[in-house]
């Protein structure tokens, strides 16, 4: 889901048009949140809110968050209780029973600032329940824009807007601020996308190129696209996205000092 990276950079109706996928394959994490009737959630990243709309029809009263205002207001077309915020300053105190996430804690490269507002936002006690991009995830993208980038002497890492943690890593983070971690996993979701490459190349990866020109950025995306042909075009003419997805289910603590 658009958190806020690039947040003005998210094209809301690309995305409403090639990216349905990415809250269709929410179900696996939206299981491990189980949200009750009764109970308050925040949706972080929220996106146009198309998960946030599963949370509220199980019963719960919930608020999305989210970095784009496009996206922000999509949501709010939903009648959804949506607002414009990013995951590094979360303004909630105590508030929540639970706080999700689904696709969109891999472009929050503070992450600390992350969990620590998630921590603050949790009541003592309240469960944070997030999926989004581990280790190796986009493996194939990540090699074909380093080599793509290497040849304009440009340093994949030094301007990738991507956070790809290991289970253990993130893990070490929560417990680190007092969560009790109660799974941290990986799961390989290799996925079909509806399209080209290059929309999800268009949708997710305009950053790496939005300082060339535009003849510059054209030929830059289609280098890439050619690399990608040989891991990911299949031979009936799909392209398979080498998804890589870190579940993680934590407590919050019962006693804070703060
Ligand atoms: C992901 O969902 O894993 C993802 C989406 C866009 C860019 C990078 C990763």
């Amino acid at each position: 889901m658009p958190q806020q990276r690039q947040a003005d950079t998210w094209n809301a109706s690309l995305y409403a048009e090639t990216a349905r996928y990415v809250a269709e394959n929410g179900d696996v994490i939206l299981d491990w949140l189980a949200p009750q009737p009764g109970e308050r959630i925040l949706d972080l990243g929220c996106g146009d809110g198309a998960l946030t709309e599963k949370i509220r029809q199980a019963g719960a009263s919930v608020v999305g968050v989210d970095g784009n205002a496009d996206m922000v207001a999509a949501a709010c077309e939903r009648g959804l209780d949506a607002r414009v915020t990013v995951a590094e300053d979360l303004p909630f105190d105590r508030e929540f029973d639970a706080v999700f996430s689904n696709a969109a804690l891999h472009w929050v490269l503070r992450a600390e600032a992350a969990v620590e507002g998630v921590q603050r936002a949790l009541k003592p006690g309240g469960r944070f329940v997030a999926e989004f991009g581990g280790q190796g995830n986009v493996s194939a993208i990540v090699a074909a824009l380093s080599e793509v980038l290497a040849a304009r002497g440009i340093d994949f890492t030094a301007v990738s807007p991507w956070y790809f943690p290991s289970a253990e890593e993130y893990a070490a983070l929560l417990v680190d601020h007092g969560f009790h971690v109660e799974r941290a996993e990986l799961a390989p979701r290799p996925t079909k996308l509806p399209g080209d490459i290059s929309e999800w190349l268009a949708n997710f990866a305009p950053s790496f190129v939005s300082g060339f020109s535009e003849q510059a950025r054209i030929m830059a995306l289609e280098e890439t696209r050619e690399l990608l042909k040989a891991s990911c075009l299949t031979a009936q003419g799909d392209w398979i996205v080498d998804y890589v997805r870190l579940r993680v289910k934590a407590v919050a603590p019962i006693a804070r000092c703060r």
